[in-house]
């Protein structure tokens, strides 16, 4: 039946021959988003901050007949940033069709008690990161041909 299923679905569209980038794949919706996209047929490159459980990621992926890299980047930061990109244009010979900017960070306080660095840290994953992303991947969409840039987002952001 689930075989049947998905004969039907690969039948229907494909994603073979594209590239794409989803921050914050080894948990959560980015994860979702990474295991529909390589099922797909997509070739896959996806990052966070803990090397461990990246690694366990990309192992299971590996089983599952996924083509699925990533590596290790703290996305608040303008250099973690620019050396992703550098690595995606490495692994996709420098075009990609979708980028997924789902990585994102909450910390729960009342308004009154967010420090400074709380307020940085948060709009710098959640706000700065995408758009810089963005920036960074644009002439690597461009390459594509066919780029497309996907945000997720939250009532809270
Ligand atoms: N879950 C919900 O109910 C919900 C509802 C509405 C919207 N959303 C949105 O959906 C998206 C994903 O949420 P989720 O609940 O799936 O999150 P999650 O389970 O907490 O997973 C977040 C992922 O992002 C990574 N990440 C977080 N901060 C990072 C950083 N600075 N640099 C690199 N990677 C980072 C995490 O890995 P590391 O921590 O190891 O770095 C993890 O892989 C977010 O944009 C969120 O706002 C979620």
């Amino acid at each position: 039946m689930a075989e049947t299923e998905m004969g039907c679905r690969e039948q229907r569209w494909s994603l073979k021959g594209m590239t794409a980038l989803v921050t914050g794949g080894t948990r959560g919706i980015g994860f979702a988003i990474v295991e529909e996209l390589a099922g797909f047929g997509a070739r896959v490159y996806t990052c966070s901050r803990n090397e461990k459980e990246l690694n366990e990621r990309i192992k299971e992926w590996e089983i599952k007949g996924f083509n699925v890299r990533g590596s290790v980047c703290d996305l608040s930061s303008q250099d973690d940033r620019q050396k992703l990109i550098g690595s995606v244009t490495s692994a996709f010979e420098g075009k990609l069709n979708i980028l997924v900017n789902n990585a994102a960070t909450i910390t729960l306080r009342k308004s009154l008690d967010y420090t400074l660095e709380d307020y940085s840290f948060m709009m710098n994953t959640n706000f700065k990161s995408p758009y810089h992303l963005c920036q960074l991947a644009h002439p690597l969409l461009k390459a594509s041909g066919n780029g497309n840039i996907v945000f997720i987002s939250s009532v809270a952001d």
